[in-house]
Order: structure tokens, then C-alpha cells, then sequence
């Protein structure tokens, strides 16, 4: 019964199984099944198909629903189906998570080597040097080798335990790989990060539903992370990378680069960017390399982080305040482009609020293609002097939408009007006002702008939860005028907006669309927490 490395998947009849042939069985499902994960998610490796794997994963999930008794808190199986809770539980970590300190020049990471230079007694792998992933900083804690908590950093003493979303990340294991050193106690620090490609598509998904877009991968991700609800979390795309020894007990590595070598034998990712260095001059080599590399990660980063490798040393420099001595964050400049700004439209929000977005001629702006940026408001705008036409600089502080910089004087160019707020309302007509600010529409619910942002608001998860009433639903009803305002959502009937083809779930046809869901959580698994 080899799952791992030749896995045959025409399992033998549930019933033909002996108790003790299940038990073998979950237990070389449960090993191959977490192998196959560390392939997939840490080694970027995996050697079966997915169907192999999901077939791998159903028989585990087969048997156990036939013999509960095989069921365990590691099982693979358990990465979903967690019940909901109210609150997230505090955790004290095993050691404080402190911060870092962060630079922007080559002068200031000079003078931190030189304060610390005295320190070492050879020129030969002083530093390690890593990305600075721009996610959710975490502490993962194992036990015997088993996950045993994952907590947010918090204040840094004490955070929230999010063991139970944790759990549905795949690149999370449960149980460490059997390696020779293995410690009895490990806590770990790492970033949760959401990869660019499943940010981009899920900020789709959410403006197709008519919600916000998350204004960067971070924001996403931690949305997500601190879900009461665990269910909420499985099948989003998060990975973590581990970068961080927090505790251990057992044979310590010898240093920072033998951890990040033991790390992924024991099954953990870390990136494979990290590198060991000896000289500054190696340092800002590696500095440029990756602001040249950023961009082609697939995930945020938002500079380097040059650490010293010997343990020793780092605990002879220990700490100051809430940083340590021995590390430093070299950032990187913000990302900037130079496109020309088409026009300024004006949008009215749900609260009538009035904000000025400028649209762009499409510029690519460290992989992100951006044809719109934020201007805020007309008080902006005239301070910065910018005109429809204009040549401007546009820069991303890690935000998927820009801000508009500045404009660039061109000579001998004819430009355009000043920009001048109109005086009524684009959508509704009614007369606007300016507080502090801003400028808002009084018009309420009677303007359609608003009426259809409250209808939004109102149908989104963390109010009503109404699906497949977003932007686009919400738009028709307010532009059919089949909605003013939220009661009448109660008075819909079938028939008014029935289309031809459409699948509607099992409600009676004259009853009101809106009836209330109940739903029940997977059970199968025991949850602690
Ligand atoms: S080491 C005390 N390494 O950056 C040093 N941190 O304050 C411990 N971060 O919240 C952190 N990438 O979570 C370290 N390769 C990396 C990192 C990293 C990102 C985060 C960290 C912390 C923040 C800086």
C-alpha cells in the first residue's frame, strides 16, 4: 500500500475492508495525502495528477465517514468543515513578535552594517537576505510535529488564534515530515500572503457581485484570515512562506540558513529567493535584483530583509525598543509610471458623497495595468493643478488603484479648462454642497446613485447576505424604477423579473423571492477552540 509513490487508486469495496486494513489504510492515505500537499504546495513539485490526488483525498474521506472512530484533528480531511464561532480566542506567543526597523536608502542599511560590523569574526555568510513579503504576519506553532495554534501578531505579545483558518490553507501542514531533527516544540513565524492572480480574480468576482475591490492583496488576505466563520476561508487563494525562528526546543540549527534549509524538509515553504551573503557590496546586489524580480513574484513584495546569520551574534546585539539589532528592512520606492489623464469624472457615492476619479491612458505600473486613479476631491485637484490632458505621474503604494502625483509642465502644450465641480448632482439633478472637503448630493434615496448603493449595501454578506443581488442586479432594479427603496426588495415577485430560461431555486411562485437561507456547517470533524 504505497499511496506515496505509485499510488493505486481502484481501492478495494468499503465492506470488504477488515478494521485493521481500514486502519492501515487511513494512515497510508493520511501520510500520502500530506506528502502530496508538501509536493504540491512547499516544493512546487507534485508528482500525481489531481485527479490521483482527489482520489486520494475521497477514499481518506470514505472511510472515515465509515468508521468515525478513525477520524483525527490532523486528518487532511479536516482542512474544512470547521463550524463557525463568535469571537477569535487570544493567544500569548511563544516569544514577542517584534517588528522591524525600515529604511529606504543605501545609506542608512551602510550605517546599520557598520554599527554591527565589529561583531564578526570573518567576512564569509554574515548575512542572510530575504523578500519582504507585503502580508499577514503570523506565528505557527508545532508540537511533537503536529500543528498544534496559528495566532495574528496582535501587539506583538499576544494575538487572535486563527488555528481553524489556518487549516484550510494547503501549503499549511499538520503534521511536520519525518526528519531525524525534528523538534519536540517549534514556533515559527511567516506571512500570509494572496498571490496576485487570485487577488485580481477575486477583486473581480467582488465587482461583478457589487462590492468593493480590496484595495491590495494585503487587505484581501487579512479580511479572510480573521473570518469567524472557517468555511469562508477554504478555497481562497492564500499561501504562506515561513522566514522566522520564534521558539524551539530540541536541536536548535546551527543558524538562520541552516533553519531555512531544515524548514522545507520538514515540509514548511520558505522562499526560494533567500539568500546567504558576505559582503554590502552582495547586499545592494541583491537589493536590485529583486526590485528588478518584484514584479515577476507573483506576489507583493515590498522590499528586502538583510538579517545576520550567526545566533550568537543576534542575541549578543539584541533588541532595541520593539525591533531587533540584527535585522533591517530595505523597502523599495513606491512604484511610478507616467501616462496621460484622458478625463475626471465624477461619482456619487452611497452616502452621496462626491469623489473625482481621474481616467488614464493605460500604463502598466509594476504588473498591474491601471486606467483610473484616485483624485479625491476638488480641493486636490486644484492644488495640484491638473487638467484633463494633462501628462501626469502616477504612483502605487501597493494599492492596485494609484494616486495621481503630479502633472508634468509640458512646454508649448495647449491644455484644458481648470477642472470645476458641476453644481448639481450628474445623477439626480439636485443641488450639491461642500463640506469641509468634500462635495455631497443631498438627493438621498430619490437619487439613483445612492438608491442603488444602498441596495448593495444592504444585500452584502456582512449585512443581509442577499446573493446575486449586486451592481448589475441592483442597477436593473433601480433603472426599471422596480425599487425605491429597501422595502419594496420585499415586494419583488417572481413574475415581475422572471427571464426566460432562468433556473430559479425551489420557491413557490407567488411567494417573495427573498425567503431566509438556513445553513448547516459540515460536521465530521472535532474542532478545538
Ligand atoms: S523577520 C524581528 N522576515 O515585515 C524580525 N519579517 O515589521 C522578525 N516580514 O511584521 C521578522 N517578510 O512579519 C521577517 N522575510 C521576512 C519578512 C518579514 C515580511 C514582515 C514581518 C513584520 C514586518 C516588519
Amino acid at each position: 500500500m504505497d499511496f506515496k509513490h505509485d499510488p493505486d487508486t481502484n481501492f478495494k469495496d468499503l465492506e470488504a475492508l477488515s478494521l485493521q486494513e481500514t486502519k492501515d489504510q487511513v494512515q497510508a492515505l493520511r501520510e500520502a495525502v500530506a506528502y502530496h500537499n508538501y509536493l504540491y504546495y512547499v516544493k512546487n513539485r507534485p508528482e500525481i495528477s489531481d485527479e490521483t490526488y482527489d482520489a486520494l483525498f475521497a477514499r481518506r474521506q470514505d472511510l472515515e465517514n465509515a468508521r468515525p472512530e478513525l477520524q483525527s484533528n490532523d486528518s487532511p480531511t479536516c482542512r474544512v468543515g470547521a463550524p463557525p464561532v463568535n469571537s477569535l480566542k487570544k493567544r500569548k506567543h511563544a516569544s514577542a513578535m517584534l517588528s522591524l526597523d525600515a529604511v529606504l536608502e543605501e545609506d542608512e542599511v551602510a550605517q546599520f552594517q557598520h554599527r554591527i560590523a565589529d561583531r564578526f569574526s570573518s567576512e564569509k555568510d554574515r548575512y542572510v537576505m530575504e523578500p519582504k513579503f507585503d502580508g499577514i504576519s503570523v506565528e505557527v506553532v508545532f508540537r511533537n510535529g503536529s500543528f498544534e495554534y496559528g495566532a495574528t501578531r496582535g501587539d506583538g505579545e499576544e494575538g487572535e488564534d486563527i488555528s481553524r483558518n489556518l487549516k484550510t490553507i494547503g501549503a499549511l501542514p499538520f503534521r511536520l515530515q519525518k526528519n531525524k531533527d525534528l523538534p519536540s516544540f517549534l514556533a515559527l513565524r511567516a506571512e500570509i500572503i494572496m498571490p496576485m492572480e487570485g487577488f485580481m480574480a477575486r477583486n473581480k468576482k467582488r465587482v461583478q457581485n457589487g462590492k468593493e475591490p480590496f484595495a491590495n492583496p494585503r487587505n484581501a488576505a487579512s479580511g479572510i484570515i480573521r473570518q469567524l466563520d472557517p468555511s469562508k476561508v477554504q478555497d481562497k487563494p492564500l499561501t504562506l512562506f515561513f522566514h522566522e525562528l520564534l521558539e524551539i526546543e530540541g536541536t536548535p540549527p546551527e543558524n538562520h540558513w541552516d533553519l531555512l534549509q531544515k524548514l522545507p524538509e520538514w515540509g514548511l515553504k520558505v522562499s526560494e529567493k533567500n539568500k546567504k551573503v558576505s559582503s554590502f557590496e552582495e547586499v545592494k546586489k541583491y537589493h536590485q535584483s529583486m526590485k528588478e524580480a518584484r514584479d515577476k513574484l507573483g506576489f507583493e513584495i515590498d522590499g528586502v530583509v538583510m538579517k545576520v546569520n550567526d545566533y550568537r551574534i543576534r542575541e549578543d546585539l539584541g533588541t532595541q525598543q520593539r525591533s531587533p539589532r540584527w535585522a533591517i528592512a530595505w523597502k523599495f520606492e513606491h512604484k511610478k509610471e507616467i501616462t496621460r489623464l484622458t478625463d475626471i469624472v465624477v461619482q456619487v457615492g452611497r452616502t452621496g458623497k462626491i469623489t473625482l476619479v481621474a481616467l488614464l491612458e493605460p500604463v502598466d505600473v509594476g504588473g498591474v495595468t491601471v486606467s483610473r486613479a484616485t483624485l479625491h476631491n476638488a480641493d486636490e485637484v486644484r492644488q495640484k493643478d491638473i487638467r484633463s490632458g494633462d501628462k501626469v505621474r502616477i504612483e502605487r503604494a501597493g494599492d492596485v488603484i494609484p494616486e495621481v502625483v503630479e502633472r508634468l509642465k509640458e512646454k508649448g502644450r495647449l491644455r484644458s479648462k481648470p477642472f470645476a465641480m458641476p453644481e448639481k448632482c450628474p445623477v439626480c439633478g439636485a443641488g450639491i454642497f461642500k463640506e469641509e472637503a468634500y462635495h455631497y448630493c443631498p438627493g438621498g434615496l430619490a437619487c439613483r446613485a445612492q438608491l442603488e448603493g444602498a441596495i448593495i449595501h444592504y444585500a452584502a454578506r456582512q449585512a443581509m447576505n442577499i446573493t446575486h443581488l449586486g451592481n448589475k442586479t441592483a442597477g436593473a432594479l433601480v433603472e426599471k424604477n422596480m425599487v425605491k427603496d429597501i422595502g419594496d426588495l420585499y415586494e419583488l415577485r417572481i413574475d415581475d423579473i422572471k427571464k426566460p430560461n432562468h433556473n430559479y431555486h425551489e420557491v413557490s411562485e407567488n411567494s417573495t423571492i427573498l425567503q431566509p437561507v438556513i445553513q448547516f456547517p459540515i460536521s465530521g470533524c472535532a474542532f478545538q477552540g
